[in-house]
């Protein structure tokens, strides 16, 4: 189904696709072992999910301005999450509940079908706040057959459907089906500021009601993005992305925040949320969505954060922000361990020394205090007491970050052109960053580390 809006958006995107597509590729801060956009801005991961022999990802895609501009969901996919195919936006801005951005939301897959549930953003023209007044946030639900086009889009749910007490902020549905109904969560922000999940129940994948609200006895934040809802190995997790927490010590240290609450009980009835653990301590994590993969849970992550204070120079060649790696996520009592998917291990090249590592997986065994120095760039220390990323040179405005661990036993370190993700304790805490060291430099200095270093091959992209 299409219409005469989209089609000429389709011919735009595929357009500037061609016509700025080679001056990014030629960016030497181009990742290569992490999904970005083509051209323009990425942000959140969307409707993962694997359909019959193909994993799909979608993001947030503004193919026209790499500081945003109007969303699209951008679409790879690949059968081994190393070969990856580029195929055109699977939904445009083309519908009158859309108009303003086709948001983020999840993929529910039945039968060799692909329900598509999103957020329809829509900013009336006129003098609102655009927070009680003046926005649609819209739940639509686009249908695909054949994993390449949406057959049919429609409209589920609009603000006046919401419960009474809700800002115009309600978005970003994550469903999945479980004991012959179908479940949606929604983000969302109330009256008085306070973030909180909406629940709600199907019989038909389209007529939805409201049965549940979750959130935290004292306020955490004014709003709730992600909501991600899942059972890992028989305890639930409640994982969101929450804007207006303020720190406290080590916690907390971006503008918003990403993490997880286990939820003890029922999320349809009775229910208790733990202790929230945020997800990376790191600079550029954000928005994450998983998905059941057979008896695997994988997950990608946004590296990006919103409203930061810090830049990425690539804007300059037309394009900003890509994807965490995909990681497996395990259960180790009430907490969530992150670790990269096995497939990533298979882009592993030739051992190589440290003093010649720029793009590399690097596998440490470490006691005591330590420290890594990375391309001159980034250095990583550890005391017993916390672990710390600072950013000497190429950090864009970002400087350090700290998680709090007092043994640091193992880190693994995935680098790319541009960026870092330093797993700790074999995925207890993570620390996700983009930087932009002197793209000729090399090199990892150590201390208190022992290491195993492979340099790095490239997704396959068509
Ligand atoms: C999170 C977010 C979502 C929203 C999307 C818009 O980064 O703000 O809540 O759906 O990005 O691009």
């Amino acid at each position: 189904m299409s219409n005469a809006l989209q089609r000429d958006l389709a011919r735009l995107v595929s357009r500037i696709e061609r016509e700025d597509g080679a001056r990014a590729a030629a960016d030497p801060y181009r990742q290569r072992f992490h999904l970005m956009p083509p051209v323009g801005w990425l942000n959140d991961p969307n409707g993962l999910c694997r359909c019959g022999e193909w994993y799909h990802v979608f993001y947030q895609y503004g193919p026209f301005d790499p500081t945003g501009g109007v969303k699209h969901w951008g679409h790879y996919r690949s059968r081994d999450l190393l070969h990856w195919e580029q195929l055109p936006p699977m939904l445009y801005p083309d519908q009158p509940w859309d108009i303003h951005g086709v948001y983020s939301g999840s993929a529910l897959v039945e039968d060799g079908t692909m329900y598509l549930y999103y957020t329809g953003n829509v900013k009336h023209a006129g003098d609102y706040d655009y927070i009680t007044a003046g926005r649609g946030h819209n739940t639509a639900l686009a249908v695909s057959r054949d994993g390449v086009t949406a057959a049919s889009n429609e409209l589920l749910l609009e603000n006046r459907d919401y419960p009474a007490d809700l800002t115009c902020h309600v978005r970003d549905p994550k469903v999945w089906a479980q004991d012959g109904r179908y479940y949606m969560v929604l983000g969302a922000r109330t009256k008085d500021d306070r973030g909180e999940l909406l629940v709600y129940e199907s019989e038909d994948k389209r007529h939805w009601t409201h049965s549940n609200t979750l959130t935290t006895p004292e306020k955490f934040g004014y709003m709730w993005e992600c909501p991600d809802l899942f059972e890992l190995d028989g305890q639930w997790f409640l994982v969101c992305s929450p804007q207006g927490v303020t720190r406290q010590g080590n916690q907390y240290q971006n503008v918003y925040s990403c993490g997880y609450f286990p939820l003890y009980g029922d999320f349809r009835g009775d229910y208790t949320l733990g202790e929230f653990h945020e997800l990376d301590c790191g600079f550029d994590f954000y928005a994450p969505q998983s998905f059941a993969d057979g008896s695997r849970r994988l997950q990608f992550g946004w590296m990006g954060m919103p409203d930061a204070a810090y830049t990425n120079p690539t804007v300059e060649q037309g394009w900003q922000h890509c994807l965490t790696v995909p990681c497996e996520l395990k259960r180790d009592g009430d907490r969530i361990l992150r670790v990269p998917a096995r497939e990533v291990s298979a882009l592993r090249g030739e051992h190589m020394t440290p003093e010649w590592a720029q793009v590399f997986d690097m596998e440490c065994r470490t006691e005591g205090a330590g420290r890594l120095v990375i391309r001159g760039a980034a250095v990583v220390e550890w005391d017993g007491q916390q672990l710390s990323l600072t950013l000497a040179q190429g950090g864009e405005g970002r400087t350090v970050r700290y998680a709090d661990v007092d043994a640091v036993k193992n880190l693994r370190v995935l680098a790319d052109a541009s960026s870092l993700e330093i797993f700790v304790n074999g995925g207890a805490q993570v620390m996700t960053t983009r930087y932009y060291p002197d793209p000729a430099s090399c090199g990892v200095q150590m201390e208190g580390a022992q290491a195993e270093i492979w340099a790095m091959g490239a997704l396959q992209i068509q």
